[in-house]
């Protein structure tokens, strides 16, 4: 992992495109966020890609612009029969507070997808900053699904049964109210049954750009 702190790396020489985004970024920076960002380390940017205006839009060219909106990371729970089936997903959105809705996005090739329908009820455990393997381990096309929490840490929601991983640091458990077709992936909403912020005082993992982040 490469990191670097922010007061050594910022560039001597900011460009028009540097002062334009911070002077549209400025009202939306707090005392607080500053001194957070002075205090913490930041991303390499080297390896951002180079400038592109106006692209094609392509399943990559969209990732990849995507890829620029920072997330959290989640593993989504379900049961299939006896069995606990996991899935790393970043696509997970606060919808409504009243009544409680999430929502997660999930591609209908993915074998979590059908079984996720088919039991109605989920959990979704934001990753704490500790949990990067388990994301990757979770994200592994056509890793074995018998067995898949054997060595994770987890216990079982109180509402719905389903598996809420220890490394996280919130918990939420979902019941499906609707399931909306979007292209190649099922928008599915869930209304909120049961929620922890056990872990809390944990930092959390983080997407960024295809890699993994730290907010410290
Ligand atoms: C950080 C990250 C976020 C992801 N987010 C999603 C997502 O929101 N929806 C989705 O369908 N797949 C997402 N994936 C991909 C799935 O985790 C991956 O395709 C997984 O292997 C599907 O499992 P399955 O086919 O065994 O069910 C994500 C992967 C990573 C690494």
């Amino acid at each position: 992992m490469s990191r670097r702190t922010v007061t050594e790396g910022w560039p001597s020489e900011p460009s028009p495109s540097d002062d334009y985004a911070e002077d549209a970024a400025a009202d939306y920076v707090d005392a607080a966020t500053v001194a957070l960002r002075l205090a913490s380390t930041e991303v390499d940017l080297t390896d951002a890609p180079p400038p592109r205006q106006g692209e094609r839009i392509t399943p990559a060219s969209l990732r990849d612009a995507m890829g620029c909106l920072a997330t959290g990371v989640c593993v989504i729970t379900t049961v299939a029969g006896d069995d606990d089936l996991a899935m790393t997903a970043n696509s997970v959105t606060s919808v409504s507070l009243q009544p409680p809705l999430i929502l997660v996005c999930v591609a209908k090739t993915a074998r979590f997808h059908d079984a996720l329908l088919e039991s109605g009820r989920w959990g979704v455990s934001i990753l704490d900053a500790e949990s990067h393997e388990l994301s990757t381990q979770f994200a592994t096309p056509g890793r074995d699904h018998a067995g898949q929490l054997e060595r994770v840490q987890f216990s079982r929601g109180p509402a719905t049964g389903v598996a809420l991983l220890t490394s996280s640091v919130a918990q939420l458990e979902c019941a499906t109210t609707a399931v909306h077709p979007a292209g190649d992936h099922d928008v599915i909403i869930g209304e909120v049954k049961y929620l922890s912020q056990a872990g809390a005082g944990r930092h959390p993992l983080l997407f960024h750009r295809g890699r993994y982040r730290w907010l410290l």
